[in-house]
């Protein structure tokens, strides 16, 4: 059997891959160059991808052999699982293999971008000292308004606890104890939730129903000066509407690590000083990506032999 890796996973996970006894070819062009892409996929039976390349209904028409998509992360946004589903193509993914990562680099942006770290970071690499510009807040008795109390979102609001800030969110799908398990008050609303937060991090799986959850209309509800981080998907928060908020100074800083279009380097946002941004790195780090790498390899496998696939 032949599984095409078009982005980058882990080496343990294309060691995997061989050494479960598939013929395996690493092209990490593929996931960009698409005329490319569609011209070689009916060579394979499988393929793995993270977040860059689209696979939908013009992939399947040329996808004649394949029979299963490994989604190396969490969620399935990319993949049109409609198309897949009518061809029997079986689809996994790794949704509790990069948790703790993604929760560990959206507190990573909160702190980063309340304190101005990497604007300091710049001028005084420029060789350039001045505390004058950078002066942050303090999250300690602040409320973190979470948007999405999953898998990740739950990690950020137990460790942000411990910052002393007090925790509410808005997911309508969890349950009143898993709320009460992690000490979160409920916002029935997301107004309600926008209105009281002093920052608010989204980690909900991007769906027909949170894509711009957090537009314009949210940002006039919205305290003068609220922080957001965004490590969960591009679009959640309206790029435009976040754009606008900045620049009339409602939202004081954001720290954004996923862009509706990627990859992007002319996003507007790019443009604007209290905005950090990283390259979609919430998923990388070297035990987020041998566990990813590792446990899609092995779904991918066990899919191709017909066996039983936790994550399908
Ligand atoms: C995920 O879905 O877990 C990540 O966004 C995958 C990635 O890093 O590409």
């Amino acid at each position: 059997m032949k599984v095409l890796v078009t982005e980058k996973i882990a080496d343990k996970g294309i060691e995997a891959l061989k050494n479960s006894g598939m013929e395996v070819d690493v092209d990490f062009q593929l996931c960009v160059e698409r005329e490319r892409l569609l011209d070689v996929i009916k060579n394979y039976d499988a393929i793995v991808v993270r977040s860059v390349t689209k696979v939908n209904e013009e992939f399947y028409q040329h996808a004649t052999n394949l029979k299963v998509v490994g989604r190396a992360g969490n969620g399935v946004d990319n993949i049109e699982m409609e198309g897949a589903t009518k061809r029997g193509i079986i689809v996994v993914n790794t949704p509790e293999a990069n948790t703790v990562s993604a929760a560990e680099h959206s507190i990573g942006l909160l702190i980063a971008s309340c304190r101005n770290i990497p604007q300091a970071n710049g001028f005084i690499k420029n060789r350039n000292w001045d505390r004058s510009g950078f002066k942050g807040v303090e999250l300690q008795g602040k409320t973190l308004g979470i948007v999405g109390l999953g898998r990740i979102g739950s990690l950020v609001a137990t460790r942000m606890q411990s910052f002393g800030m007090k925790v509410v969110a808005y997911d309508p799908y969890i349950t009143e104890e898993r709320f009460k398990k992690f000490g979160v008050e409920k916002k029935e609303k997301l107004e309600d939730l926008v209105k009281e937060s002093d920052f608010i991090s989204i980690h909900t799986p991007k769906t027909e129903e949170t894509f711009g959850m957090i537009g314009e209309k949210e940002f006039k509800l919205a305290k003068k000066g609220v922080r957001v981080v965004n490590c969960a998907r591009g679009g959640i928060i309206c790029e435009d509407a976040l754009v606008k908020a900045m620049k009339e100074g409602i939202v004081a800083s954001a720290g954004i690590d996923v862009l509706v279009d990627e990859p992007n380097t002319t996003s507007p946002l790019l443009d604007i000083d209290n905005v950090i941004i990283t390259p979609h790195l919430g998923a990388d780090t070297v035990e987020a990506q041998d566990n990813v790498g590792v446990t899609i390899a092995h779904e991918v496998v066990s899919a191709l032999k017909g066996e039983m696939v936790p994550n399908a």
